[in-house]
């Protein structure tokens, strides 16, 4: 009884009685002045920390966090007295609460805390890395929850406060931190040198960011701020490229957020041993090397855009994140997903020939994969502990949330959404605030009922499919629209067909078949309920329900109206469109609505196209089916293989297996994927001899090959290659020039079919030449080869207990995930066996999701194997037969 009154007291009151880890609120920190003098030959650094805060009520205690931080003294000084401390770690709670003798009054007081800790190996909190010549380093990674593993520290991101950051460091290291150095002197050591960094603006704990050790600069600026791109020694030049993309981007920014860049220096540092991906540290970015160096000369398309893109999100950030930030981490999901939605944007002003927009359409495709799955979330979900918090950052956060932010935008329009995005900025400068506060914003600032579509999406779990039919009647044509949850489980999808009661508030923009030479009307509605009918002019064959593809959702369409429209995709859709017709297509296959053969037909009316990205969401559907689908028995899979390389012959006569000068960018991706599908899928004796040519060339000088094919060209080569192919790789792999040089070698490993050369490949990911942070990738690359599925997952199991500590804190919930690629009910088993017996932190969910995921491959193969038999039965080239 007791219980339940509290917890509605804890309801009314909003506080979450889960909230056990949680710092009480009494106590709100000012500003920091640390002195951190890392020793990186013993591992180990000292700490001073003297902390402002500001206490809302008189107390004898004050409760801080800190992990593996050794406390060596605390006093804190209020009203005039200064009191030294008792200190008590709660490790569990990763907590240290200082308690006083005597109670102090409300008001400021100061803490003053020395201490030690170390400078661990796990790329968290304040750690050591090493360069590739062996020297060391020491750097930050806080968020989400670690910079209590540096500091005491109000660890929390409502908590924000200025900080005043120096370091003691070995004379001639760089040191570099949030804002610019205002003083260096010697001392106070022999051979020390002390560099003292500006007062920082209000910001959160896990935007702290220091690094020491020997590092050079490119530097540039945009709209006066100087922006310098760090790098391990030799290696700056790469920083070119980088520098050229951060001074575009900084300068869109400037202008479409309607604030200026709110710090006073821009550094972006590529790091050797890094965890994430690249980290928003308020301006002081941090990467690992492979998304911020490149060649600018040599680089591959595909990894100029990778690092153009991470530089926009993590440059995003800067405003959105970091000078407003989320008041607790059940909103990250806003901060990475608008990120994720920002970064097409600066790059499409810059690089209009990449397309940008195109590949965010595969992106909402991808995420809707994932909302597909019984076992996903909703965007918005409560987490406490590390685990959880940590377990947020996943595809929900990033790509759906991305997703529905940009359906968003299209609804309101592109300066409508701006305006509110501004607005929303404006008023939490420096500040915190909610997803509520953005989206209440929004619906203030466009006065449409933002604040009712978006709870739809974002509370709920799962993405709507919308069943459109078009029937014409006294001239005009009405277009009957249903909405139901998607499943790939298809007993619940079925029963969400017969009724759920999960309902959206769907902005759906309708498009008509154009009509001779008319164009066809478009129009855009709010779908409030399960069913709607609107009305459209004349009378034409289909209507598309996700015109321009800016929708979080799927549409379904009749077979006949599915054929008409694959009659004229080509002239009447967009790219964009024809993409997610693609997606939607394959997504009623995958329920049982259509069969593979309307799915197939659908790709041969497409085979005139020659858009990039069209192709791309094409051919990758191409390859899951000549994996999973493509029997072995009665020749099926030579079939397929038949009739793919006759469907894509006309493509490959238009490029040819040769770059030609003058190419667009886009053409030379088209050309690396075709080579990529036809090599593996369709095992054209062309394809897989031009490659093998081109792996010769790559191996002599990696730059004498167009750089979108390299990578190709060594992954099919390596399939049939020998053991003195992969003995010439692995040697080249010290000579890399760059990182993208030296993934390419690495990933080639795995590639391999040979299980000798698979299992050299495994002991050297895990061995001491390769990086903690690569370990993960190359192993899971030999997951999803089919050579070699088995034996990495037999690898994986029987090493587990140095598998699981690569990669830092959270990475083996990759492997987790990488297991969802199996497509077997044995190692379904397996899998599901083992990550019972062996827990994952933070990857509770992720489990599941793969166990489901290789459910629903299993199911579609028994299902569709056979129709897909027959029907190539009736289409294959009559030479294959
Ligand atoms: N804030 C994240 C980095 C991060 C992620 C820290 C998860 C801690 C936990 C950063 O903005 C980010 O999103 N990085 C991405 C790369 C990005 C370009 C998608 C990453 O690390 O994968
Ligand atoms: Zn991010």
């Amino acid at each position: 009884m007791k219980q339940i009154v509290l917890l509605t007291a804890s309801i009314l009151l909003g506080v979450c009685l889960c909230s056990a880890q949680r710092l009480p609120m009494t106590t709100a920190p000012e500003n920091y002045r640390l002195t951190f003098t890392p020793d990186l030959d013993k591992a180990t650094f000292a700490g001073d920390e003297t902390i402002r805060v500001h206490l809302a009520q008189p107390t004898s205690q004050i409760v801080l966090n800190a992990a593996e931080l050794t406390f060596d003294t605390a006093t804190i000084s209020a009203a005039g007295a200064t009191q030294t401390a008792k200190i008590t770690i709660n490790k569990d709670k990763e907590q240290a609460e200082l308690a006083l003798g005597k109670p102090i009054p409300a008001g400021e007081a100061i803490i003053h805390i020395k201490y030690s800790g170390i400078l661990n190996s796990d790329m968290r909190g304040f750690y050591l890395g090493k360069d590739d010549h062996g020297r060391k380093y020491a750097a930050t990674q806080f968020e989400p929850v670690d910079a209590r593993r540096a500091f005491p520290s109000f660890d929390e991101p409502n908590y924000k406060a200025t900080f005043d950051i120096s370091v003691v460091a070995t004379k001639g290291l760089a040191a570099i931190s949030n804002s610019k150095i205002i003083s260096e002197t010697d001392g106070p050591g022999n051979g020390q040198r002390t560099v003292r960094f500006a007062t920082t603006p209000k910001m959160s704990s896990y935007l702290a960011a220091l690094i020491v050790g020997n590092f050079e600069y490119v530097e540039g600026e945009a709209d006066g701020i100087p922006i310098r791109v760090y790098a391990t020694p030799g290696k700056k030049e790469l920083g070119k490229f980088a520098l050229e993309a951060s001074e575009n981007i900084l300068k869109f920014y400037d202008h479409y957020f309607g604030i200026k860049y709110p710090y006073a220096k821009l550094d972006l540092i590529g790091l050797p041993d890094f965890s994430p991906g690249a980290m928003e540290n308020t301006g002081c970015i941090t990467y690992r090397e492979s998304l911020l160096l490149a060649d600018d000369q040599h680089a591959s398309v595909k990894s100029k855009k990778l690092v153009a893109g991470v530089i926009a999100h993590e440059m995003a950030h800067q405003w959105f994140g970091d000078l407003v930030t989320m008041k607790w981490w059940d909103d990250i999901w806003l901060n990475e997903g608008f990120a994720t939605w920002m970064e097409s944007k600066p790059i499409e002003t810059w690089k209009p020939e990449w397309n940008g927009k195109l590949d965010d359409v595969s992106a909402i495709t991808t995420a809707l994969n994932v909302d597909s799955l019984a076992n996903t979330r909703p965007i918005l979900q409560a987490a406490e502990t590390p685990d959880q918090i940590f377990e947020l950052f996943d595809g929900i956060a990033y790509g759906k949330a991305a997703a529905v932010l940009q359906m968003l935008e299209a609804y309101l329009g592109r300066e409508g959404f701006r305006a509110g995005v501004n607005e929303y900025l404006k008023q939490h400068t420096y500040g915190n605030a909610t997803a509520g506060d953005f989206w209440g914003t929004l619906a203030k600032v466009s006065r449409k009922p933002v604040d009712k579509i978006m709870p739809t999406f974002v509370k709920q779990a799962g993405a709507p499919m919308i069943s459109a039919s078009a029937q014409c009647s006294a001239g005009s044509t009405t277009v009957s629209l249903a909405q139901q949850r998607y499943y790939y489980d298809r007993q619940r999808f079925e029963q969400a067909a017969a009724g759920d009661n999960e309902l959206w508030q769907v902005p759906v923009c309708l498009k008509e078949a154009p009509d001779g030479s008319s164009k066809g009307e478009q129009k855009c509605e709010l779908l409030t309920e399960k069913q709607g009918t609107f009305t459209m002019k004349g009378c034409v064959p289909w209507v598309l329900a996700n015109a321009g593809a800016t929708g979080y959702y799927r549409s379904s369409y009749s077979p006949d109206a599915l054929r008409n429209m694959a009659k004229s995709a080509e002239s009447a859709l967009t790219p964009e469109e024809r993409i997610i017709l693609l997606s939607d297509a394959w997504a009623s296959m995958r329920v049982g609505r259509d069969s593979i053969g309307d799915y197939l037909a659908l790709a041969e009316g497409l085979q005139a196209d020659r858009n990039r990205a069209v192709l791309e969401t094409l051919l990758n559907q191409l390859e899951y089916v000549g994996r999973h689908l493509a029997n072995d028995n009665n020749s099926d899979r030579e079939k397929f293989q038949a009739w793919l390389r006759q469907l894509l012959a006309p493509a490959v006569r238009d490029l040819g297996w040769q770059a030609k000068p003058g190419e667009s960018d886009e053409q030379r991706s088209l050309r690396a994927q075709l080579l990529m599908v036809l090599g593996e899928t369709g095992k054209d004796p062309e394809a897989l001899e031009a490659a093998k040519r081109m792996t010769e060339q790559v191996l002599a000088d990696p730059n004498s090959v167009d750089s979108e094919l390299a990578q190709p060209a060594l992954h099919l080569a390596a399939m049939s290659g020998s053991e003195e192919l992969y003995d010439r790789v692995l040697a080249k792999i010290k000579t890399a020039k760059t990182p993208e040089q030296y993934y390419l070698f690495v990933n080639t490993l795995g590639y391999f079919s040979d299980p000798k050369l698979l299992q050299r490949t495994l002991e050297y990911a895990i061995s001491e030449d390769v990086r903690s942070q690569d370990s993960l990738g190359l192993i899971a690359k030999v997951m999803t080869n089919p050579a070699g599925e088995r034996l990495a997952w037999e690898f994986v199991r029987s090493h587990w207990s140095e598998v699981e500590k690569k990669g830092g804190p959270f990475a083996s919930a990759d492997v987790v995930a990488v297991a969802g690629s199996f497509c077997d009910p044995g190692l379904r088993d397996d899998v599901t066996d083992f990550f019972t017996a062996h827990r994952v932190n933070a990857a509770e969910r992720t489990f599941k999701q793969t166990v489901e995921r290789i459910n629903y491959c299993v199911d579609l193969k028994s299902r569709q194997s056979p129709q897909l038999a027959s029907w190539l039965q009736q289409h294959t080239p009559s030479a294959a037969k």
